[in-house]
């Protein structure tokens, strides 16, 4: 009698988002694990302008696991790639348990995977997080897993696991030491506040700076700030910014985003030696948002940086405009044709005497290279159609157009 035959080729894609974070993730307590030190908050970043794109397949004629990253091969023996795998494997087992499934995938086949960003990954915006969380979607579609799916997507990279839900997700920490307690939460979806919108100022000129996973390890063995940040400040800021989202208060959840981000950037000063991820044209932004905001009375604006110059700036709808106008009038952009205002369209706005006089200083050609004008949106989605597939049925990346 002919025994069930297993698929010979199995596919899927997925795509995933960025996340930016308004209380910080910074230091480990296992570094193995990805364990961290405090429990963190972002808000996850709309797919039509920043995602990321993975097809995994698993084929019984692979004869090695295969990866490649915007087009080019890359190392698939990563040791968090590694553990991603492992993870997903472990799990499509267990389901299984045992039970003979012909119609399953095997999961002694090798697997090819392809993966791509909708961005310049030289502009320096986090693509580990939506990377790894796209990366762990899509095996978990190829192995049909149903469950959450943030603790492995934590083991890939600790922001990661926030970007497996859209809207506002907290990163728990959990109390555990296998880990199994610290995974992602949605706190609020997307819908929750429909006029929330984010700007992403990329500054010109950067260099690479001391990687997250580096910096954050040095941090945790020297700096004293960080180790009180952990223990008391974030617990607490963590209830507000909660709070502040429930209630739709952008005064406090931008004045809280502001004072976390300064926060982050302090504990960095204070690791030893010292970190610096802030640039001048960073401060010249913090300066101008906080000009912008005495001007108007309130927090009109605020901003947030990660490890590197870029500020992520917060604003309801009706601000947008405006701001943009003084970013362009205080950082005007080189002539050379580039749209300086990408993703979202953006309205013109003229500025008031008034608020020239009181905001704008001497202007600082070309330091912000474009502005891209995004608002939170969902987590990772499937791509149903299969034209989208970043591999051909050969199991090898198809050639870009
Ligand atoms: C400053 O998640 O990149 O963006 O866990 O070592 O991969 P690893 O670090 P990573 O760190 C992100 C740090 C941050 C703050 C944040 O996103 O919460």
């Amino acid at each position: 009698a002919a025994m069930a035959a297993e698929r010979a080729l199995a596919m899927a894609t997925c795509t995933a988002p960025v996340n930016i974070a308004v209380i910080k993730y910074w230091g480990k307590r296992d570094t193995d694990l990805i364990l961290p030190i405090n429990s963190s908050l972002s808000v996850t970043l709309h797919q039509d302008q920043l995602k990321t794109t993975t097809t995994a397949a698993a084929s019984r004629d692979f004869t090695e696991d295969r990866l490649w990253l915007n087009g080019k091969e890359a190392d698939v023996g990563h040791p968090r790639v590694q553990a991603c795998l492992r993870e997903v494997r472990r799990l499509a087992r267990k389901r299984r348990g045992g039970s003979e499934d012909a119609a399953a995938l095997s999961l002694s086949y090798k697997i090819h995977i392809a993966s791509e960003n909708n961005f310049p990954t030289a502009a320096g915006l986090a693509s580990s997080a939506a990377g790894y969380a796209c990366l762990v979607s899509a095996l978990a579609r190829l192995y049909g897993l149903e469950e959450e799916l943030s603790e492995v997507a934590r083991r890939g990279s600790g922001s990661a696991c926030r970007s497996m839900f859209g809207g506002f997700v907290q990163w728990q920490r959990g109390e555990r030491p296998d880990g199994t307690d610290s995974l992602a939460l949605q706190v609020a979806p997307e819908t929750h506040w429909p006029e929330l919108r984010v700007l992403v100022l990329v500054v010109s000129g950067e260099k690479k700076p001391v990687g997250s996973t580096a910096g954050m390890q040095t941090s945790v063995e020297t700096s004293p700030l960080l180790k009180h940040r952990a223990e008391v400040v974030v617990p607490e800021r963590l209830a507000q910014m909660m709070q502040h989202i429930r209630d739709r208060d952008f005064e406090g959840f931008g004045q809280l985003a502001m004072r976390d981000s300064n926060q982050f950037h302090a504990t960095c000063l204070d690791t030893f030696p010292p970190i610096f991820y802030l640039t001048d044209v960073s401060r010249h932004i913090i300066a101008l948002a906080h000009r912008y905001n005495a001007h108007h009375g309130h927090t009109k604006v605020a901003y947030t940086f990660d490890a590197g110059p870029n500020a992520v700036i917060f604003a309801l709808a009706d601000a947008v405009a405006e701001f943009v106008e003084v970013v362009r009038r205080s950082f005007p952009p080189a002539a050379n044709g580039d749209q300086f205002v990408r993703g979202l369209p953006v309205g013109s706005a003229a500025l008031l005497p008034e608020l020239e006089a009181a905001v704008l200083t001497a202007p600082v050609p070309g330091a912000v290279q474009y502005i891209l004008h995004t608002k939170p949106g969902p987590g990772p989605q499937l791509v149903d159609d299969p034209s989208q597939h970043l591999l051909g049925p050969d199991g090898l990346p198809r050639s870009r157009a």
